[in-house]
């Protein structure tokens, strides 16, 4: 279900119509100073979707980059996520991120993790009233068990519309695949180089068949297998290079390839 393309890049529909480019820009560990950097260059280069948080201790220089950028904030994506240890403040934290980011909404709000590893349906509920005020977009959760989102589903009716979640093609889980689907919950992969030896010999000659680089086959992955992904770099070259993901895309051979290696 991707639909048309942002600046060459895919877009998915979050409930309740929100479109997310597939790939966007990773911000965490991305030291003072850096993010505004890597943020300005990113939506320069042509990103429309950025992930913050507000563990990462950057919204107020992801906020500026955006507001410098001289883009329409309607154009851009921005996610960013409550804290498990402030998860019984959920409707002061969502306006403190708001003003650090001095935005009026935020596209997509996640829960970080589970609080204490607990799926907590009233904490949900307290994101949920955000999105009914308007303050986020779209709404979902991070690191959250496919068991777990059944709780806040079985709780309150209203499902996450995103789970952000480790995902590489040493991670690739077709069973976990199809419990989101399910679910109608997207999928949205973290740490995509992190997780991935970037040495290994089948990402090289798929590489090497379409002339990009293996960093380049794992995104490509993601966007071929509909999976959101947000690669962080505070390099231009980098973020530029990780963009550059648009001139090619896998066979099907070529993605059963990749995602074998998470057999
Ligand atoms: N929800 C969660 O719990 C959670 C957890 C972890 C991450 N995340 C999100 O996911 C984003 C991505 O994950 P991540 O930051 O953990 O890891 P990542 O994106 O897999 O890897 C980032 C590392 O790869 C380097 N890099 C970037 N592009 C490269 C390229 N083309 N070639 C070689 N190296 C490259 C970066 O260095 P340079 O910056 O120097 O380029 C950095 O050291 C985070 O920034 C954050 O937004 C969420």
């Amino acid at each position: 279900m991707t639909e048309p393309i942002q600046n060459g890049i895919p877009t998915v529909t979050l409930r309740p119509g929100v479109d997310i480019p597939l790939l966007g820009l990773g911000t965490w560990q991305a030291k003072e100073g850096e993010a505004y950097e890597a943020v300005r260059a990113a939506l320069d280069l042509g990103y429309r979707h950025i992930d913050t948080a507000r563990a990462y201790g950057n919204e107020e220089e992801v906020g500026r980059a955006v507001a410098d950028s001289g883009i329409d904030r309607s154009e851009i994506v921005v996610t960013t996520k409550l804290p498990p240890d402030d998860a019984d403040d959920a409707p002061r934290i969502i306006d403190e991120s708001l003003a650090k980011l001095g935005f009026d909404h935020v596209d997509l709000w996640l829960v970080h993790w589970p609080p204490n590893k607990e799926a907590r349906p009233d904490v949900w509920e307290n994101v949920i009233a955000a999105q009914q005020a308007g303050k986020a977009r779209a709404i979902g959760v991070s690191n959250y068990s496919p068991a777990q989102i059944d709780e806040l589903i079985a709780a309150t009716g209203v499902a996450p519309a995103i789970n952000q979640i480790p995902w590489s093609p040493a991670d690739y889980d077709a069973d976990l695949v199809a419990a989101h689907r399910e679910r109608g919950v997207v999928l949205e992969g973290y740490s995509p180089f992190k997780r991935t030896d970037l040495d290994d010999p089948v990402l090289a000659e798929v590489a090497a068949a379409h002339g990009v680089t293996p960093t380049q086959v794992v995104l490509r992955w993601h966007l071929d297998t509909g999976v959101v992904v947000i690669p962080k770099s505070v390099n231009r070259d980098r973020i530029a290079a990780n963009l550059d993901v648009t001139g090619f895309t896998l066979t099907e051979d070529e993605i059963a390839r990749v995602s074998g290696l998470g057999a």
